[in-house]
């Protein structure tokens, strides 16, 4: 009998067609997400689950499902799994790294030049008509060569964005981080600050930390006020990284120049939220990894990582490696 799994929404066939081949597989497709009571009460009888991050994976819900070998997240980030919740249970958590970081890096430059140009100001003016003519102090924004980049979290996706301001655009990459990257440092000449330092120093700052209980709102107001009048902020990583509110103030007050975002706290935001409403802000619907190759190589880990773990493989993207030796 194949092991059952359910998988709360239709990811790519290229990791589905897989699903479907090795296991009994209960798919929500659904457009929106399954509540909370949905998964808990579909997962009962199985043993193993692709969750997404908009579901939350939580110590009561595991308590439901006695038989689950294996939580497969479908994406890099983890934030919505309780890890240790899963590890005391001895339920393996997968995760998809490496598949989303050119596409990601590349949309937090996409936000970083869109708001340094005043893109979504420009766009919305020709749209609604008063864009009048060109002038000569028109819409003026920043340039970007040569200007100091400031990457906080300089894992893969952070280095991938430091490659290219660095290689294209010749700036400076400072970076904090708890672990030292001496590839950052040889490759890229980046250098690691404190963050003080780096929201001084840097003309751009770029949030690639993974989002932990710990560093909710790391960037709040006292953090906006360290940074230059100038300075661009992009955050493609998880929204309550940063207090929405404080960005909110810093944008309206001069306190920093524009900002652009993959990734809102909530998510949607409310349409009726006035940071929608600034013209010195471009908020995306965090699509950075979407995009066709990069889904399907997410859903293809996402799939390997399921099914190894139901089948007492080692994941192929594995968080909790330390379950091994206890594993279900
Ligand atoms: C992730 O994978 O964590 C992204 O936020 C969505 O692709």
């Amino acid at each position: 009998m194949k092991p059952r799994v359910f998988v709360t929404r239709r990811i790519p066939e290229a990791g589905l067609s897989r699903i479907r081949a090795a296991c009994d597989a209960d798919i929500w497709t659904e457009r929106l997400p399954p509540p909370y009571e949905t998964i808990r009460e579909r997962i009962k009888d199985c043993e193993g689950l692709v969750s997404l991050l908009t579901d939350r994976i939580d110590g009561p819900l595991l308590d439901a499902a006695p038989r689950l070998k294996v939580v497969s997240n479908f994406a890099v980030g983890f934030n919505n799994v309780d890890v240790p919740a899963c590890t005391a249970r001895g339920v393996c958590v997968g995760n998809t790294p490496g598949a989303l970081t050119d596409a990601t890096a590349d949309c937090a430059f996409m936000l970083l030049i869109a708001a340094a140009r005043r893109l979504a100001e420009g766009i919305l003016d020709v749209r609604g008509g008063r864009w009048l003519t060109w002038e000569p102090v028109g819409y003026l924004g920043l340039d970007l060569a040569g200007k100091t980049l400031g990457v906080v979290g300089m894992g893969r996706i952070g280095y991938a964005l430091a490659q290219r301001c660095r290689g294209g655009w010749g700036m400076n990459v400072l970076y904090h981080d708890v672990q030292p990257s001496p590839k950052a440092e040889s490759d890229l000449g980046a250098r690691r600050v404190e963050l003080d330092e780096l929201l001084r120093q840097s003309d751009f700052i770029s949030m690639h930390a993974a989002l932990t209980p710990e560093n909710r709102h790391l960037i709040g107001d006292a953090q906006f006020r360290l940074m230059k009048k100038t300075a661009v902020f992009v955050n493609t990583a998880r929204g309550p990284l940063v207090d929405q509110a404080a960005l909110y103030r810093a944008l309206t007050s001069g306190t920093i120049f524009a900002a652009g975002l993959d990734v809102t706290d909530p998510e949607p935001p409310d349409p009726k939220d006035p940071l929608l409403q600034l013209p010195n802000v471009v908020i995306a619907p965090h699509l950075a990894s979407a995009t066709v190759s990069t889904r399907d190589g997410m859903a293809e880990i996402c799939a390997d990582n399921l099914i190894a773990g139901v089948t007492g493989q080692p994941l192929r993207a594995w968080v909790n490696p330390e379950v091994a030796a206890k594993r279900r």
